[in-house]
């Protein structure tokens, strides 16, 4: 299978947990010794979002406080890369060009951002579409999608399954104001419900459940 998994920034490096980042190098050579293509996606987390402000600070525009967070997310992606045991050319993907090189070359590929005005999930949703990935995982700090935002509702529900058609209206139910974190990029969802690519979220302080998800276990919220 060609998988894409997205790790947040919120579960690697906010703060920076090396046993989480150890614990997610092991399931990426599990994986990869299970003969799956394999695409990583990591964001910028906390730290890319201070810089964003150090930037507004200094009154620079949108696109270069993007461009600044993307720098951030390549950091952790290179990191990661580094735990991974490929000796020769151990370039992070700057490109989606790259994620197809590395992946003809029989590598896993990790990335970080790839361009001002998206998040790292459309950069997931984009790589997916270009390498037809038959499935996205994010790890993420929620256990799944809820009818509401679990964090200020005791008695939020979690959705074992949901469609690409009914995601956008809970997305816009648990979006109270602009600019609230989503648990998953509306317009990553167009470009995986187009594809029609499954995309499964998890809780990723574990990392066990992105093998449990690729498995077909029953985890996180499955949307397809
Ligand atoms: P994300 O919000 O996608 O990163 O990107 P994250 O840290 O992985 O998020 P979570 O919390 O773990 O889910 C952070 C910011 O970086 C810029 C955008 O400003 C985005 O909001 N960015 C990232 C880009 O402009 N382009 C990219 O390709 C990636």
């Amino acid at each position: 299978m060609r998988i894409v998994i997205r790790l947040g920034g919120s579960v690697i490096a906010s703060p920076v947990n090396t046993d989480i980042i150890t614990k997610y190098s092991e399931v990426v050579q599990i994986l990869k010794n299970q003969n799956q293509e394999l695409v990583v996606i990591i964001g910028g987390g906390n730290l890319a979002r201070e810089f964003i402000n150090i930037a507004k600070k200094l009154k620079l525009e949108e696109k270069d406080q993007d461009e600044i967070a993307i720098s951030i997310s390549r950091v952790y992606a290179q990191l990661f890369l580094k735990t991974i045991t490929q000796i020769e050319d151990n370039k992070i993907a700057l490109t989606l060009k790259d994620v197809v090189d590395c992946l003809d070359k029989g590598k896993i590929a990790v990335m970080g951002g790839l361009k001002p005005g998206i998040t790292t999930d459309s950069v997931a949703a984009l790589v997916a579409k270009q390498i037809r990935a038959n499935l996205i995982v994010k790890g993420t700090n929620q256990d799944g999608v809820y009818n509401k935002d679990p964090k200020t509702h005791m008695n939020a529900i979690k959705f074992d399954e949901l469609s690409y058609e009914d995601l956008p209206k809970i997305l816009q139910e648990n979006n109270h104001k602009a600019g609230i974190h989503q648990i998953v990029d509306p317009e990553a969802v167009k470009i995986l419900k187009n594809e029609n690519i499954t995309l499964i979220i998890v809780n990723g302080f574990d990392p066990n459940n992105i093998l449990a998800a690729v498995q077909g276990e029953k985890i996180g919220t499955k949307i397809s």
